[in-house]
């Protein structure tokens, strides 16, 4: 797809990764629809602003038919969780904006998109999607349904010639990762590279080398890979992280 003209709307766009997703689709050439549940709290310039709760199916609505242009759907608003086994209203809520809200952004644009030529959906998924960060097992088990949500969309958006990309990375330096002592990549990297991906017809973008190590553990005994987390930590503990990660990316399709 061609970003040079294209029209984006991105979910969570007043910070983070969806703050640099949405400057970079600027920068090369898109128009922008930058949403945030409190608008007033973007700062970019040369974008339209909209007020957008992904969890607000009146909302979701109202965008879809305020941005009717649109062609490149990014939803990247996401929250992190617990443990499933912990607080059931939070599991619930991570699940509401991670799996119903992402979905719900998907329905209401998939008519958009064809109506305008079938354009692209990006979706940020995470390494997460194929392994449980100690604590964070709910925001596992839905980051395991946004990248299956996107394998299944490229087959139900197929015939209207949209195009799905999963992306999939490490840690990012955002406030989401804020106390993580971790090595972590830039949010302008991991939105370039989420955009080549898109550029490409790329299905899957893996950015950072964590998220292919990962990705590629899920083929040998989930044994070998807990024996190699478990010796990243033990790591990383006695490693300063302040050197970014070096993000190489990968994509595939
Ligand atoms: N940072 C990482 O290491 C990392 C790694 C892998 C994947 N990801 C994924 O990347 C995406 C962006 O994360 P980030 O690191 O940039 O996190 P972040 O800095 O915490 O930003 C999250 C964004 O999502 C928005 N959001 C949350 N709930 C929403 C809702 N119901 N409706 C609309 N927007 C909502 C937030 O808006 P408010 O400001 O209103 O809260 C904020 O703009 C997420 O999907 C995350 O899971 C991040």
């Amino acid at each position: 797809m061609d970003i040079h003209g294209a029209t984006a709307l991105v979910t969570g766009a007043n910070r983070g990764i969806g703050r640099a997703l949405a400057a970079e689709l600027r920068r090369r050439g898109a128009k922008v629809y930058a949403t945030a549940r409190r608008p007033e709290a973007i700062d970019l310039d040369g974008v339209e602003t909209l007020a957008l709760d992904i969890t607000d199916p009146a909302a979701v609505a109202a965008a879809a038919r305020t941005a009717h242009d649109v062609d490149l759907l990014v939803n990247n608003a996401g929250i992190g969780g617990g443990l499933l086994l912990g607080d059931l209203a939070a599991v619930r809520a991570t699940l509401e904006v991670n799996l119903w809200g992402t979905l719900s952004m998907a329905r209401a644009f998939a008519p958009v998109l064809a109506a305008n030529g079938g354009g692209a959906m990006l979706n940020i998924a995470s390494s997460a999607s194929w392994f449980v960060f100690p604590g964070s097992s709910a925001y596992a088990v839905s980051k395991a349904a946004v990248w299956s949500m996107g394998n299944a969309l490229r087959q139900e958006l197929a015939a209207q010639g949209t195009a799905v990309t999963s992306v999939h990375l490490g840690a990012a330096d955002t406030d989401m990762t804020r106390g993580l002592d971790v090595p972590k990549v830039a949010p302008a990297d991991v939105a370039r590279r989420a955009l080549d991906g898109v550029r490409d017809g790329a299905y899957e973008v893996v950015v950072d080398e964590f998220a292919a190590m990962v990705k590629e553990s899920l083929s040998a005994d989930p044994r070998d890979f807990e024996r190699r987390f478990q010796q990243l930590l033990v790591d990383t503990a006695s490693t300063p992280a302040s050197v970014s990660a070096s993000a190489s990316a990968s994509t595939s399709d």
